[in-house]
């Protein structure tokens, strides 16, 4: 673990940043992370032009997952993905995205000047956006034979993955970029699962063992090392956390050792749970990803369900009308799993029937002007019970999962403001009831 190693082994007087110096009164508060809060310094290498113990970790990070290069970040995959599409921009001048991209997606076009192709996602039986088809993009494709290749989302928040082999065909030879947020673990489950993308973003302290904002940026294509490195030291902080830099390297070594092993106990665990579960009348969705059990109540709704568990002291990760979703890891196994069965079952008789709350996926939309256009066009703030009919000059959605509603240029129908009205704190791009429209 060369950079958690290189941050043990300092005992040479501080004089340098950061100022607290690991002084007893931090060491009383945060333990050992005090100490390792070191900077870069000679025998601790340099994030932004890595050449010892930083891209030792980087190398073995790449061989563990097969890829050609890895960067490490500590901005999580927000800034990853800023990187990854900034460093088009020589390429040209679309991309193609799904609707219910991240938010950092968007903002990275804006940023980059691309204009996003997007696709509109259909929505399951249980409200939940799908992926995009192969065949989706192979339209996209031929109504825009110029575009740069296409950034998918796999697995989504939800635990679903993509066909990214289908995808990458129907690319036919262009770029195709994963944002991998959710999905770090999935390599050790399915093997090669990244290998059709050119590059992909993964946060890992949503799925691995990352402290938070550890991510990376794997890189099955080498060439787009150096223009996503160049894009990488514009957005990176100049300061980054090596608490955060060694928990990358702690989760590379743990997934390594133990990995497999870990995620077939959580597989086993969450099989388990999900066949107790439904036998006492909740239902689960059927998704591709172990970490992510979405329970759908008997009675009332998935926001019901998680009010009520967040009363008996059980936090989960997100809720829909339909399901409560619960992100479990690789830290996970049998016995925190009969710890939410336990839970689980003690809400059951305190489940209600309500009047079902609407969902919020699926809106249909109607752009009116492209996405760049609209987005720096001069623009006013006006109250949502105004803005129907009016084109956004801003991205809206709910957080989480932090995927827009409507974006810059779609106009806004009485459905979108009303459940952005509705979603009050929990909406973006929304604030004490206004929004941004094109003037
Ligand atoms: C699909 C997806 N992509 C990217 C991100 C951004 O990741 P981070 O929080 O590590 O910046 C998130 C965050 O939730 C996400 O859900």
């Amino acid at each position: 673990m060369p950079i958690y190693e290189a941050a043990c082994r300092y005992g040479g007087c501080r004089f340098h940043m950061p100022g607290h110096k690991a002084a007893p009164v931090m060491k009383k508060f945060f333990g050992r992370a005090a100490s390792l809060d070191i900077t870069e310094l000679s025998f601790s290498d340099n994030l932004l032009n890595a050449k010892g113990a930083i891209l030792e970790a980087e190398m073995l990070c790449a061989k563990l997952y097969g890829a050609e290069r890895v960067k490490f970040g500590t901005c999580g995959s927000t800034v990853n993905i800023l990187s990854l599409i900034h460093s088009l921009r020589p390429l040209g001048g679309k991309l193609i995205i799904q609707k219910n991209s991240h938010v950092s997606v968007y903002s990275a076009l804006l940023l980059s000047d691309i204009e996003p192709v997007i696709l509109e996602c259909s929505i399951d039986e249980d409200g939940i956006p799908k992926h995009p088809a192969p065949g989706d993009v192979k339209g996209a494709v031929e109504q825009n034979p110029d575009c740069i290749g296409a950034l998918i989302t796999s697995p989504d928040y939800f635990g679903f993955c993509a066909d990214l082999r289908g995808i990458k065909e129907a690319l036919k030879g262009r770029l195709l970029l994963v944002d991998a947020a959710h999905g770090g673990h999935l390599p050790l489950i399915y093997e090669g699962i990244y290998l059709p993308a050119d590059a992909y973003a993964v946060s890992a302290h949503k799925a691995l063992l990352g402290l938070t904002g550890a991510s990376f940026t794997a890189f099955n294509d080498e060439a787009l090392f150096e223009p996503f490195m160049e894009s990488f030291r514009m957005f990176h902080t100049s300061s980054p956390s090596y608490p955060v830099l060694a928990s990358l390297d702690l989760s590379r070594e743990g997934m390594q050792k133990n990995g497999q092993r870990l995620l077939k106990e959580l597989a086993a665990a969450c099989a388990e749970l999900k066949g107790k579960l439904e036998k006492l009348g909740y239902a689960c969705v059927k998704n591709d990803d172990p970490a992510k059990l979405a329970v759908k109540p008997p009675r009332g709704s998935g926001h019901h369900l998680y009010k009520k568990l967040e009363e008996r002291g059980a936090f989960l990760e997100l809720s829909t009308p339909s399901c409560a979703l619960a992100l479990l890891s690789v830290t996970d196994g049998k016995r925190e799993a009969k710890k939410l069965f336990k839970v689980l079952k003690e809400v059951l008789p305190l489940l209600k029937d309500g009047c079902p709350p609407r969902s919020f996926a699926g809106f249909k939309t109607q752009r009116a002007m492209p996405y760049l256009e609209a987005a720096k066009a001069e623009r006013e703030r006006v109250p949502l019970s105004q803005a129907v009919g009016r084109v956004a000059a801003a991205n809206a959605g709910l957080y989480p999962p932090f995927y827009p509603l409507v974006t810059c240029g779609e106009v806004l129908t009485p459905q979108i403001c009303e459940a952005l009205a509705e979603c009050g704190e929990q909406a973006f791009g929304v604030d004490f009831h206004h929004i941004f429209v094109v003037k």
